[in-house]
C-alpha cells in the first residue's frame, strides 16, 4: 500500500472563536465600543508639503474615544478587570501606581461605577499638584495616599488589614496575575473590531500597527498572528528599560493569553519592532520633538495627544517617516491609546 502522506494544514483561529472566548469572560461595561477608525489626511498633507514622503494611508484607531473618564486604552482593559474583581466578591480595591498613571484613573472610574471603595497609593512626585489623573481620581471618590515608592507596599498592606478588620473584602491589584494579562485580552477585541473595519474600508494590504510598548499593541499583534493577517507592529518605548525585558514579559503574558484562548501562537521578539530613540529624557518627560508632534496633530487634525505616551508614539512615527525608515506600501494604523488628562500636568510646556 502506498504510504499515506500527512499534510499539516495550519488553520487560523476564526473571528467567531475569539469572539466566543471573550464572551465567556466576566465583564463590566465601561466603554463606548466600537471606537472609530479615521484617516489623518491633513497630517499627511502637512508632511508632504515639507518634503516628507508618506504611505497612501495613515489611519488612526481612536482608542482615546472610549468615553468614560476621558477615555483611553484602559477602558477596554478594565472591562475585564472589573468583571474579574466583581466575580471575586471584593468590596474594596487597593492600587499602587505613579503620579502620571492613567491606569489609576480607570480603576477609579470602574470602582465608582461598580460602587466599590478605591484607595490609590501614588508613589512618586508626591508634592506635585493634584491635577490630571489624580484630580480625576479624587473627583471619582478615590482615597488618595501619597508616599515615596519604598513605603508603597507597606501602606497597601496596612490599608488591607484595616479593611479586613472592619469586615471588608479587599483586593490589591498589583498582586493579581490577571491584572498583567487583561490588557492584552482587551486588545484581542480591538483586533476583531479593526479587522472588520479594514474589511469594510477595503484594506487588505500590509498594515503597520503603530503604538507604545505595552499590553495593547501586544494584544493586537497576538490577534493578527493567530488570524494569519498581514499586520506588523511597531512599539515606541516611552520610558527607560531594556528592550529584552519588554520582549520577555510580552512573550510570557502572550503565552498565558494564548493558553486561555486556545490560540496556536504566542509572541516572540520578532513580532514587535521596538524603537528606543523617541522616549525623551525620562518617563513623563517629553523632548522637543514630542512637543512638536503634539502641536502638529492639534493644528492639523484637531486631535489631542499627551506628552507621556501618545506624543512619544507620534514623534516616533514622524521621525521614522522623516528618515525614510517606513515602507511606503504599508498602511500605517496609529493606535491612539488616550492618556489625555495628563496633558494638563505639562501645561507650562505649551503656553509659550
Ligand atoms: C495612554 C497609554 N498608552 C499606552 C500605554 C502603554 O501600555 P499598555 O498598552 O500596557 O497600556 C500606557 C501605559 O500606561 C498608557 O497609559
Amino acid at each position: 500500500m502506498a504510504p499515506v502522506t500527512e499534510q499539516i494544514v495550519t488553520m487560523a483561529v476564526t473571528k467567531n472563536q475569539i469572539q466566543m472566548a471573550l464572551e465567556n469572560l466576566p465583564r463590566f461595561k465601561l466603554s463606548h465600543l466600537n471606537t472609530p477608525l479615521e484617516t489623518l489626511e491633513r497630517l499627511k498633507q502637512d508632511l508632504s508639503e515639507r518634503g516628507i514622503s508618506t504611505p497612501d494611508r495613515i489611519l488612526i484607531k481612536r482608542e482615546d474615544a472610549t468615553g468614560l473618564a476621558f477615555g483611553g486604552n484602559k477602558g477596554r482593559h478594565f472591562e475585564f478587570e472589573m468583571g474579574h474583581i466583581l466575580e471575586g466578591g471584593f468590596d474594596t480595591v487597593i492600587n499602587i501606581n505613579h503620579y502620571h498613571s492613567n491606569q489609576a484613573r480607570f480603576l477609579a472610574a470602574g470602582c465608582a461605577k461598580a460602587g466599590l471603595k478605591y484607595h490609590i497609593i501614588s508613589t512618586d512626585m508626591v508634592t506635585a499638584p493634584i491635577t490630571g489623573n489624580l484630580l480625576l481620581c479624587k473627583l471619582m471618590g478615590a482615597v488618595i495616599h501619597r508616599t515615596p515608592a519604598e513605603y508603597g507596599r507597606q501602606m497597601a498592606e496596612k490599608i488591607f488589614s484595616d479593611v479586613v478588620k472592619d469586615g471588608g473584602n479587599p483586593y490589591i491589584l498589583p498582586d493579581d496575575p490577571f491584572a498583567d494579562i487583561m490588557g492584552m485580552i482587551g486588545f484581542l477585541e480591538t483586533g476583531l473590531e479593526l479587522e472588520k473595519q479594514f474589511e469594510s474600508a477595503g484594506i487588505d494590504g500590509p498594515v503597520q500597527l503603530w503604538g507604545l510598548t505595552g499590553r495593547s499593541i501586544a494584544g493586537l499583534r497576538l490577534y493578527a498572528k493567530n488570524r494569519g493577517l498581514n499586520w506588523q507592529a511597531t512599539a515606541v518605548q516611552y520610558s527607560p528599560g531594556k528592550i529584552e525585558d519588554f520582549h520577555k514579559i510580552t512573550s510570557r503574558r502572550s503565552s498565558e493569553v494564548a493558553e486561555m484562548f486556545d490560540l496556536k501562537y504566542s509572541l516572540n521578539e520578532s513580532d514587535i519592532t521596538v524603537l528606543e530613540n523617541y522616549r525623551g529624557p525620562a518617563y513623563g518627560e517629553p523632548d522637543e520633538e514630542v512637543i512638536n508632534a503634539i502641536r502638529l496633530l492639534g493644528k492639523t487634525e484637531g486631535l489631542i495627544l499627551d506628552p507621556n505616551y501618545t506624543g512619544k508614539a507620534m514623534s516616533g512615527l514622524i521621525g521614522e517617516l522623516k528618515t525614510g525608515q517606513i515602507d511606503l506600501n504599508e498602511t500605517i494604523c496609529f493606535i491612539h491609546s488616550g492618556g489625555l488628562p495628563q496633558l494638563f500636568a505639562h501645561a507650562d510646556k505649551f503656553t509659550e
